[in-house]
């Protein structure tokens, strides 16, 4: 296997819009990331992912692009990209940045000429297809639902004709056959690489191939979600080679790609495989829901479904143990918060260390989400007008259309999945909206910032903070640096209820990961280990007695083991 410098890093995600607001006009800006570099360099990742900072209309934050080589006016110029690179890279920082190959804004120069007419040189930029004729209404080409609620195609006066769009109305899909729109996303990329960039997170990369036009089947919706129409189809794979020929491997750049489509281990292999010439990694989200979150109302009755989180981690970590590389991430800007996802806020310290130590030992390259470290969580949402998201309006309209006399159960539900949750201002100190900014942010800001807060973190040895920091600097600078980046992984007594066990094991070292998943007093029977080093846990002391060690609430200890017979 051919070492990596991303495979001996630490990720640090940044969701530019409430990161931090340097010039005080209630939204987070490029400036803001470059004062805040020194506190991600004292934490000690050497990575960031920047979500868009494209010139855009901001239906989807960001995603929806309006030009490619600019950046939205309200983060910044580009003068202050290029500070930022350069100060980042001075800290040994790398910078990657988003890569949106999917789609544009529908106020993107291509999009506004494609529109036109229909022999417009940009015509085929886009997916164009005529309605199709129902009952003697025109109806669009296929039932195919988007990700954002209703038809995945919008129908265009001007031209009497419908284009395909698989997230909002204003994102209208790429044509990724036409060779010149490959063509002009790989000099988007090459312009990027040549200011320096590191890298590309590529966003919903896997949807860059279409089945053919036919009507799903289903007679319960008019749209149907169905992820197989436009989802890791195997002209994707053909592109992504293209791009990595000519842009990925001439710079030796960083590239994960997100495949939410519910890819599967063989399609990921694909993606992401040593021998596979497309992506260096991939993102999955098969463990951000294994709770019941889909089926309840009441954030209190979340239950973790611990075992099903279990197989999913051993899943991926067996198929990519030899043959590829992958991240590590709890969450990103599109999930909820973890704490409140799999965290117990009664006991937050233990429950935030527990899980930060049990991804962080895994093997990979870890990721933080901004605010994770400190343990942030869900907004309390109390209108829907409080959602800024445009999916979390969708989820909350289609919810109201199945219970419509339950407004209240509605908005709970769409709270609960909001986007909006991890997009809240990242709370800094206790000052007025957290530090963020000095004006009201035009974001949510949450009110426990009094509470949660990076400053009365910052010099706590027991705080979240401080766990995270001295995670990422086993990994980084420790003893251990080789058996956590690329030891072996192996999961042991999978079906039990409540710990979360794991070995990682490189030469004649072996690490013991335990981490309990319940606040129950727990047993676990140690006899068959030598206890060499206890290189971190999250409870002042261990309890043993007699080879038996007894866990406390949320217990996560990681030992050096040797194995006897
Ligand atoms: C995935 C991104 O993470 C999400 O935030 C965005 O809405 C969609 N792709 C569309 O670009």
């Amino acid at each position: 296997m051919q070492k990596k410098w991303w495979m001996e890093s630490v990720g640090y995600q940044i969701y530019p819009k409430s990161f931090y607001d340097s010039n005080h006009d209630g939204i987070g800006d490029i400036k803001g990331i470059y004062e805040k570099l020194d506190y991600l360099n004292h934490l000690g990742v050497n990575l960031i992912w920047i979500c868009p900072f494209y010139d855009s209309p901001m239906d989807d934050n960001g995603y929806d692009v309006r030009d490619f080589y600019n950046v939205y006016s309200e983060f910044g110029t580009l003068e202050d990209v290029k500070e930022l690179i350069t100060k980042a890279h001075g800290l040994g920082i790398k910078v990657v940045m988003d890569f949106v190959l999917n789609h544009t804004s529908d106020e993107h120069p291509w999009f506004i000429e494609s529109r036109k007419a229909k022999n417009n040189p940009y015509r085929d930029y886009y997916i164009w297809h005529d309605g199709k004729m129902v009952d003697d209404k025109k109806v669009e080409p296929t039932n195919w639902g988007s990700f954002f609620g209703g038809s995945c195609w919008n129908y265009d006066e001007l031209t009497d004709s419908y284009y395909m769009k698989i997230f909002s109305d204003k994102m209208p899909d790429l044509n990724w056959k036409n060779p010149k729109v490959r063509q002009e996303m790989i000099d988007v990329g090459k312009w990027w690489l040549e200011l320096g960039i590191d890298g590309f997170r590529i966003d919903a990369v896997s949807h860059l191939d279409r089945a053919r036009l036919i009507d799903i089947k289903n007679q319960k919706d008019k749209y149907p979600l169905d992820w197989t129409k436009f989802s890791n189809l195997p002209k994707v794979h053909d592109y992504l080679k293209i791009l990595n020929e000519s842009l990925f491997k001439p710079y030796d750049v960083l590239t994960i790609g997100e495949v939410g489509g519910q890819a599967t281990i063989e399609e990921a292999k694909k993606y992401a495989g040593f021998e596979s010439n497309e992506l260096s990694m991939v993102f999955n989200f098969d463990h951000n829901w294994c709770n019941n979150l889909f089926d309840i109302t009441n954030p209190k009755k979340l239950k973790t479904n611990v075992v099903d989180l279990k197989k999913t981690f051993d899943k991926w970590q067996k198929a990519f143990a030899t043959d590829g590389w992958m991240p590590l991430n709890w969450l990103n800007h599109d999930q909820p918060r973890l704490m409140s996802q799999y965290g117990d806020y009664k006991y937050p310290l233990e429950s935030g260390k527990m899980l930060a130590t049990a991804l962080h030992m895994m093997r990979g390259t870890p990721f933080v989400y901004q605010g994770e470290e400190i343990g942030m969580t869900n907004y309390p949402f109390e209108d829907v007008n409080d959602f800024d998201d445009i999916s979390s309006r969708a989820t909350y309209i289609y919810e109201l259309e199945k219970t419509p006399d339950d407004p209240v159960r509605a908005l709970k539900v769409a709270s609960l999945r909001s986007r909006d949750n991890a997009r809240t201002a990242m709370q800094w100190s206790k000052d007025l909206y957290g530090g963020f900014s000095l004006e009201e942010p035009k974001i949510s800001n949450n009110r426990n910032y009094k509470r949660i807060n990076v400053a009365s973190q910052l010099n706590n040895n027991n705080s979240l903070l401080n766990h995270y920091k001295k995670l990422i600097d086993l990994r980084r600078f420790s003893a251990y640096k080789d058996i956590i980046t690329y030891g072996a992984y192996e999961q042991i007594d999978i079906e039990n209820e409540d710990l979360y066990i794991y070995k990682r094991i490189l030469d004649d070292k072996v690490l013991l990961i335990i981490n309990s998943f319940s606040k129950k007093k727990l047993t676990y029977d140690m006899s068959h280990f030598e206890i060499t080093n206890i290189v971190i846990s999250n409870y002042k002391d261990q309890k043993l007695k007699n080879k038996t060690l007894i866990l406390r609430a949320f217990e996560s200890i990681v030992f050096e083991i040797k194995e006897s017979l």
